[in-house]
């Protein structure tokens, strides 16, 4: 047992079972020296569109860049004596989120979490909406592939006459509550193919999504400089597309993406029973809730026709035990990572913007508590089993008592 190798990922894994399908793909790219934008980009847009279920699927460089174009179509920009524009989104989420909105010249609204689904929480942007001023879009992320509210985050758009940009980098194939895939229902949907997402490519990568015919133009235009036709341009853009490797690479992925969510949701399944076995409760009951329970919170999951796609697992412990029971893990060979121990509203680089420590309870919290634990789709029964039984062992014996 102790000689058990779990790694957060297993790329290679996935790999080993593509090569054949994968190899000629590329090799026909390479032959044709066609890298840039051309039939693979168009081809695979299409098929990421019909998959989201929108009408338009814009390719670009990475998720990064999709929440930079989706603000700049919204027209988020800094003029110079204009007054700032700001944009809320999550304090808890990856940089990007946040940085995108920095690099635009606005300015980011941090807002703090549901503790349940570490989503934004609505009731905390509709509070700061009302005192925002300029506020010119909001980007809510479906955090961990799991999505928000969707019907209650359109309406809040409506009431306040903002955009709702969705950062559903971690979530392509989340489905909300209605059934509807994420990223077709705001104005935007920006998507991430980094590595490590499902649906990763073999280096950067990412897309928008959007119903809107005018939007689309835009982000078309945008990704290249801004130029139409080419030379001419009316606006500034910048170079942000996915390339024709990528997108070959990603079209032959898209077809395996659900089985993978599936074997990737059995896997989560898998760990929250073994963990409920040894008297686990879920994330709906806050960790300082006296129990005999063990100080474990496992994720809530979601009820049908919504689909959590497990990008990440994610479990709570006492923040005093959490970086030795990574430590710990660490020793025993179990990859796991933490997202995100610093929120973003503590950053360094955001100082300016006033953040202090106490200011978003639920993110901070979260930021100390949470723990990733490998979750891929080809992990098996026996390293889960090896996984839960290494992390009840050590948090039954460092926990303390919780009053
Ligand atoms: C929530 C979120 N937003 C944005 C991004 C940025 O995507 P990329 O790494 O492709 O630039 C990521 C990727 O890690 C993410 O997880």
């Amino acid at each position: 047992m102790s000689e058990m190798n779990v790694p957060l990922l297993d790329l290679k894994a996935q790999y080993n079972t593509l090569r054949d399908e994968l190899e000629p793909i590329v090799r026909g790219v390479v032959e044709d020296q066609w890298f840039i934008m051309g039939p693979q980009v168009a081809e695979f847009e299409k098929e990421l569109a019909d998959y989201v279920g929108v009408k338009h699927a814009i390719g670009c460089a990475s998720g990064s860049d999709a929440l930079l174009l989706a603000l700049m179509a919204h027209g988020v920009s800094h003029k110079p004596g204009q007054p700032v524009q700001r944009v809320i989104c999550p304090a808890y989420t990856f940089f990007s989120t946040a940085g995108s909105v920095s690099r635009l010249g606005a300015e980011p609204v941090f807002a703090d979490i549901d503790p349940v689904t570490y989503n934004m929480d609505i009731k905390h942007t509709r509070e700061l909406a009302k005192k925002t001023e300029n506020l010119a879009a909001i980007i809510p992320v479906h955090l961990f592939g799991q999505s928000i509210d969707m019907d209650a985050w359109i309406a809040l758009g409506e009431e306040l006459g903002v955009p709702i940009i969705e950062d559903a980098a971690q979530s392509l194939g989340t489905k909300d509550a209605t059934g509807t895939p994420v990223g077709s229902r705001g104005s935007i949907g920006c998507f991430s193919f980094f590595p490590s997402k499902n649906l990763g490519a073999f280096g950067d990568g990412g897309a928008l999504t959007t119903n809107d015919d005018e939007l689309a133009e835009k982000l078309r235009i945008l990704r290249v400089h801004g130029g139409k036709p080419k030379y001419y341009h009316s606006v500034i853009g910048v170079n942000s597309r996915l390339d024709a490797l990528q997108a070959a690479i990603l079209r032959v992925k898209l077809g395996h993406l659900d089985n993978w969510h599936a074997k990737r949701i059995e896997n989560a399944h898998r760990y929250t029973n073994l963990f409920a076995e040894h008297g686990a409760l879920d994330s709906a009951t806050p960790l300082s809730v006296n129990t005999d329970a063990p100080a474990i919170r496992t994720p809530t999951g979601v009820e049908d026709p919504a689909r959590h796609i497990y990008n990440q697992y994610v479990i709570r412990v006492p923040a005093a035990i959490r970086d030795d029971l990574r430590e710990e893990l660490k020793s025993k060979n179990i990859g796991n990572e933490v997202y995100y121990p610093v929120p973003l509203h503590l950053q360094e680089c955001f100082a300016d913007l006033g953040g202090a420590v106490g200011d978003l309870p639920h993110s901070e919290l979260a930021a100390h508590e949470t723990i990733a634990l490998p979750v891929f789709p080809e992990l098996t029964d026996q390293q889960a089993r090896y996984v839960v039984e290494t992390v009840v062992a050590y948090v039954n014996q460092h926990a303390p008592q919780l009053a």
